[in-house]
């Protein structure tokens, strides 16, 4: 399909960015970035402006941005802000029940994130310092990380659906000595123990200095002595007065855990300086953000997307930005919809996955609210297919307001790939152009540069002040994982096909990474978590395509010798990877096999068990290297049987 999709003219009528402008704007961007990006930087206060602007190498790996700049992210998300928008609402924040709502307008979040970041300092906390956030969906999350911004401490934003062995794992790899949680959360009306979490990942684990837990739900916690607090009490006397850590560039940010297609997640680690800009701009040209306008981003904090749409990128602008705790299907799945209605929402940003999901519950929950507030509609974090694009086009928008599907990763820190509302028709499935200053290349197996129409694997022939850094601890790692497939640019493991008008469209990962729900996930850590099971000999994980969840999570496995498969012991399993990992990593499919197939040298054919599971058995390839080729039939009759 190659509809093409012109924005319509009410959407944009003074839009931040023309087509001409675009054009403009891009040819600068690329041809003398150190102009275009010293511009940039003007968009936030700096203590000290900064004179380098790029410095960067993919060979050797060496990046960094605004070099001798120095700056604090928290007084440009905050403080500078009060003189204009001090009784402005800066954060506006629902629950899971419907109707419960907590704001805070920039002097407010000034109060409490002072509040924070000196009770952080009594705990310890100096520049530099990692902190552990494992919060659920409250102000106090925002609050937190802005607090840790404040004083020059690096914050690690764990996802509240996160295990404790995931948490641990997470709390051990960055050594933080603080844990910033809370007694709950809730979603969909039950309550998460993120406290008994954090207490099983510490127990016989990480030492940790503190533990400061928020009061949310008034569920029933243990507090150990002298490790944890509440922090309603350490705050109440801690003073209101706390200068702004003057931060360089590149002095760390945030490291952020995420998947690969190896060993544990990675320590993503953003710098401040670079990853200011990248979210202060991206956030102003694609949201078209308009000053008083309510920006809704549907994103956890535990994700990129949280930290870059739902707190940096927004507050850096001075917008208002709206923060849910609760599910889209609760009480019921006209959530999102209600919530646009009440909180008159201009600009809505969410998952493919959820449009999917609520699509299947027919047009009635959408149309019976009124959602003429919103002016633009965004979408990210995997494929969106054109029947999903247009059912959000026709029956969420009406029409009428332009989509932005935005393709970006952890690592790029910020938007990459999409259209702009006011510069670009749009095409259902395509996630569009280049922003500024991002030179996309399709390189082929050999690292070619495809030219024009063409299709190959997605790199940045470039670097963008948003790219991470360096895995945190780990810089090997950083270099093999995204530089070492084709030296000199960044690999982002992602397949991609341009058309003739210069549109990318995304094909989906070609490592062995999946995407599911939009969360994504290594294929090789859910086949750790299956072998820690003592009936399982070995296993083999693969996505498959799934209706709602993009991809589904297919489990290859094999048992140890006299074990036999059983329902029961399917249940195990998935019980048992939840545990390991979380529920968002619980097997779609498992499929027992009395072996896997190999080649003679023992390597798993992992594209013949991609094949099947995807149904797709007419083009297995070549098989004639596997040690047994009549495996082959016997998994394909297993998988006809699902
Ligand atoms: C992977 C990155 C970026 C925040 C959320 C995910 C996939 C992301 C799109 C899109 C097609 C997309 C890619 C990418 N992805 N956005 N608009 N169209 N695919 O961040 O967890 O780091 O995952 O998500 O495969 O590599 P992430």
């Amino acid at each position: 399909m190659n509809e093409r999709i012109s924005p319509p003219a009410a959407a944009i009528q003074g839009s931040h960015c023309t087509p001409e402008q675009y054009e403009a704007l891009y040819r600068q961007s690329v041809e003398q970035p150190d102009a275009f990006w010293a511009e940039q930087a003007k968009r936030l206060d700096w203590f000290k402006a900064p004179t380098e602007i790029a410095n960067w190498s993919f060979d050797p790996v060496d990046i960094r941005w605004y070099e001798d700049g120095v700056l604090n992210l928290c007084h440009n998300c905050v403080d500078r802000h009060l003189p204009e928008r001090g009784d402005q609402v800066a954060l506006l924040w629902e629950g899971d029940e419907p109707g419960v709502t907590r704001s805070l307008t920039y002097r407010q979040l000034h109060a409490e994130v002072v509040r924070m970041a000196n009770v952080l300092k009594t705990q310890g906390v100096k520049k530099g310092d990692r902190v552990t956030l494992y919060l659920p969906m409250i102000l106090e999350a925002a609050v937190a990380m802005l607090a840790c911004a404040r004083i020059g401490a690096v914050h690690s934003v764990v996802f509240g659906g996160f295990s404790p062995e995931a948490l641990r794992g997470r709390i051990e790899d960055c050594r933080s000595r603080i844990v910033v949680t809370a007694d709950g959360g809730m979603r969909g009306g039950k309550v998460v123990p993120l406290k008994a979490n954090v207490d099983a990942a510490l127990d016989g684990g990480p030492e940790v200095d503190a533990v400061l837990v928020i009061r949310h739900c008034r569920n029933d916690v243990a507090m150990m002595e002298g490790r944890d607090r509440w922090y309603d009490e350490v705050a109440a006397d801690a003073s209101d007065d706390c200068p702004c850590e003057p931060m360089n560039a590149e002095d760390p940010l945030f490291i952020l855990y995420t998947s690969g297609s190896t060993g544990k997640p990675k320590g993503v680690l953003h710098t401040t300086g670079g990853y200011a800009v990248w979210t202060a701009l991206t956030f102003h040209y694609v949201f078209d953000y308009r000053p008083g306008e309510m920006f809704w981003c549907t994103a956890d904090v535990g994700w990129v997307t949280g930290h870059s749409y739902v707190v940096y990128g927004p507050l850096a602008n001075g917008a208002t930005s709206l923060m849910f705790e609760g599910v889209p299907n609760y009480p019921d799945c006209s959530r999102f919809w209600d919530m646009v209605e009440r909180h008159k929402v201009n600009i809505f940003y969410t998952a493919p996955t959820a449009i999917r999901a609520l699509a299947r519950e027919g047009e009635a929950p959408v149309k019976k609210h009124d959602r003429s507030s919103i002016r633009i509609l965004g979408t990210v974090g995997e494929p969106i297919n054109p029947q999903a694009w247009l059912w959000y086009w026709r029956v969420v928008g009406d029409e009428r307001c332009p989509i932005v599907d935005t393709w970006w990763q952890t690592e790029t820190g910020g938007i990459m790939i999409t259209t702009l509302p006011g510069a670009h028709d749009m095409k259902p499935g395509s996630a569009g152009k280049p922003f500024f200053g991002i030179v996309p290349e399709l390189l082929d197996a050999e690292g070619k540069a495809r030219g024009g129409a063409a299709e190959g694997n997605l790199c940045m022939a470039t670097s963008w002040p948003g790219q991470m850094r360096t895995v945190y601890g780990d810089h090997e790692r950083f270099v093999q994982t995204y530089f070492s497939a084709y030296r000199g640019h960044y690999f982002s493991g992602d397949g991609c096909r341009r058309d003739d008008d210069g549109y990318y469209w995304i094909t989906g990962r070609v490592d062995d990474v999946i995407n599911v729900s939009g969360h994504r996930m290594g294929t090789a850590e859910v086949e750790s978590a299956l072998v820690s099971h003592k009936l399982v000999a070995e296993s083999a994980v693969v996505g498959y395509p799934h209706d709602i969840k993009g991809q589904g999570i297919y489990c290859y496995v094999t048992l140890i010798a006299g074990e036999e498969p059983s329902d029961a012991l399917e249940t195990e399993l998935r019980q048992h990877v939840r545990k390991e990992i979380g529920p968002i990593a619980t097997p779609d499919l498992i499929h027992f096999t009395p072996a896997l197939p190999k080649t003679r040298s023992g390597k798993i054919m992992r594209r013949i068990l991609r094949k099947i599971a995807e149904n797709e058995y007419g083009s297995l390839g070549d098989t004639s290297t596997l040690a047994d080729p009549g495996l082959v039939d016997s998994l394909i009759e297993g998988r006809r049987n699902r």
